[in-house]
């Protein structure tokens, strides 16, 4: 997960926006809905939240209204500075942005009661550590079979070759159970997404780290040779993999 890629996303398109118009279908339900609910079921009345990898902020300032205290931390500077722009247009005054590594954020003992890190990094003893006793870890993360027939097609990408191994949801639920966390949700989320256009796709993969090298020139031929397998009447189909994690802090 390298903050320099995001830098330069920030500075290209100023914010991290996933970008190129599509429809998405959702046969497991709407993951970022899903999360988004969760993460708001935890608040409580003086919930204090940390999101881990916050980026632009969009998706932290959506939930942030139901917490009391939010602190969102990221290593890119200038996705730190979009995500403080658009903070300040909301007027959410108890949101801060701080740029801090995730892996030794420096943040005292217990004093989260919600974390949260949505693609971002996941440092499970960091995690919780900041975490007080009873507190709980949102997590989202990319799943093995992630957009497998694209990254095929080129034959490189984010997680490459990862289908074969083990399920990368198995890995992260059992890293968080020897670091002192009881996963109390596990679910996957399979969804697909119909860009409308071939550009709208080459949009999308200019913005995202599935290819941190994508060069729409350079990478001409793989890109045709996967519009012309995966285009059909409502677009250019992606199939995506998530999932989401719930934990708690027990020890
Ligand atoms: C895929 S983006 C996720 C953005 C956002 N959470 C969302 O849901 O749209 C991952 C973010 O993690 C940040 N990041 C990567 N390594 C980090 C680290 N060690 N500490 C803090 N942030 C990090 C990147 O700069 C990037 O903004």
């Amino acid at each position: 997960m390298n903050p320099d890629f995001y830098s330069r996303v920030a500075d290209e398109f100023g914010e991290y926006t996933s970008g190129g118009l599509r429809t998405d279908v959702f046969p497991d339900g709407d993951p970022e809905a899903a999360f988004d609910e969760l993460a708001k079921g935890l608040a409580g009345r003086d919930g204090r939240l940390v999101d881990v990898g916050c980026a632009d902020g969009r998706s932290l300032l959506r939930i942030a209204p139901a917490f009391a205290d939010v602190l969102g931390i990221d290593m890119s500077e200038s996705m730190l500075a979009a995500a403080r722009r658009t903070c300040a247009e909301l007027g959410l005054d108890h949101v801060a942005f701080e740029r801090r590594d995730a892996s030794r954020t420096g943040l005292p003992d217990g004093g989260a009661d919600v974390l949260t890190s949505r693609r971002g990094p996941l440092f499970p003893g960091e995690f919780h550590r900041v975490l007080r006793p009873g507190g709980h870890l949102v997590y989202m993360g990319i799943g093995e079979t992630d957009v497998r027939e694209l990254k095929e097609t080129f034959g490189r990408g984010q997680l490459y070759g990862r289908w074969d191994g083990r399920p990368v949801m198995d890995e992260v639920v059992e890293e968080l159970t020897g670091a002192g966390f009881t996963v109390v949700l596990e679910k996957a989320f399979r969804t697909e997404e119909f860009y409308h256009s071939p550009v709208e796709l080459d949009r999308f993969l200019r913005q995202v780290p599935i290819f941190e090298d994508y060069d729409s020139t350079a990478d001409r031929a793989a890109f045709e040779r996967y519009v012309a397998s995966a285009g059909s009447d409502r677009g250019v189909r992606l199939d995506r993999h998530w999932f989401v994690v719930r934990a708690r802090r027990t020890i």
